[in-house]
């Protein structure tokens, strides 16, 4: 039997361990006569490659989509289902890891640590001076979460040892959460305008593309700072960097980008009150782990033709 070919592009070595050497993994390639998509029995969307109806239309042997990873934004899954092809993702495995980042950004932002390790190491540091770099304490401030789903219920349990007051909104509101981690609802404006740290834990949609621009920062405390670990296009890139060169709000820490990466030079890249990290949420050694084993989980089963262990409904 000749091995089964996959599309996906810079797969890492313990992924392709898993998946052993009955498969022969083929380079990305949609150019128009890839000659990887008619052979293409089964795609590994690595890095977000997008993975619409007319490329699905060139593989015509394709039997599964596995996303390694949990957003599917890239990937249109309706135009998978009406092609009968089931697409899998990673749900569930990168809630903690995320969460952690969520918590650093906030800590780093807050507390200065990347403005005070580049001063640490300047020819400027000489002698200690308790009057520089005085951050926002985390402790006991109040924190909303945009986006109450497993992510937002980690980044929640995680504020709670900060003896943070948590707000949060949903689409849906979400009263066990509310009594089991102690959280309030709030109408998404009450939450901008109340917060001190506004998280945003929600996936990309057509309802949360733009959700945060130049009217939503008017809502927020010059105080305030914001923490963007969803996708790029949730926060219109323009509005944040006028909100942050003119200290509408304070600060920013933002994992995710619109577009990404920023192109060198872009003018975000010059502001000191902004962290940008390029997409570490689920990047943790565990989290990675678990990834790879469940993206070739839902490839093998859907090359099967079974069920796939987990699979995406909807876009
Ligand atoms: C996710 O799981 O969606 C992360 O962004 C990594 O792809």
């Amino acid at each position: 039997m000749p091995p089964t070919c996959i599309m996906g592009d810079g797969l890492p070595g313990p992924l392709l361990e898993m998946l052993g050497p009955d498969f022969e993994v083929l380079p990305w390639d949609d150019s128009p006569n890839s000659p990887a998509l008619p052979r293409a029995e089964a795609i590994i969307a690595y890095g977000h490659p997008t993975v619409d109806g007319p490329l699905m239309d060139r593989a015509p042997q394709l039997k599964v989509i596995s996303n390694h990873g949990v957003g599917v934004d890239h990937i249109d899954v309706a135009a998978a289902n009406t092609r009968n092809i089931p697409v899998g993702n990673t749900p569930g495995c990168l809630d903690a890891s995320t969460a952690d980042l969520t918590m650093a950004l906030i800590l780093s932002v807050a507390r200065n640590v990347l403005v005070g390790d580049r001063y640490a190491r300047s020819p400027e540091f000489l002698h200690y001076d308790p009057a520089i770099l005085i951050g926002q304490e985390v402790t006991g401030s109040t924190l909303g979460i945009v986006g109450m789903g497993r992510i937002g219920k980690q980044v929640a349990r995680r504020a709670a040892g900060f003896e943070m007051q948590i707000l949060y909104h949903n689409r849906n509101r979400d009263v066990e959460a509310e009594t089991e981690l102690d959280v309030q609802y709030r109408s998404f404006n009450e939450l901008l305008a109340e917060s001190d740290f506004v998280a945003l834990n929600c996936p990309l949609t057509p309802e949360t593309t733009g959700l945060i621009g130049a009217a939503q920062f008017e809502l927020m405390k010059p105080s305030a700072i914001l923490i963007n670990m969803a996708r790029g296009p949730v926060v219109e890139t323009d509005a944040l960097y006028d909100a942050l060169s003119t200290g509408q709000i304070a600060a920013a820490g933002i994992d995710v980008t619109e577009p990404e990466p920023l192109p060198r030079g872009h003018r975000l890249l010059d502001l000191e009150n902004l962290i940008i990290t390029p997409h570490l949420g689920s990047a943790s050694n565990r989290t990675r782990e678990r990834m790879a084993r469940m993206t070739v989980d839902n490839l093998i089963a859907g090359l099967r033709g079974e069920d796939l262990p987990y699979r995406v409904q909807r876009n």
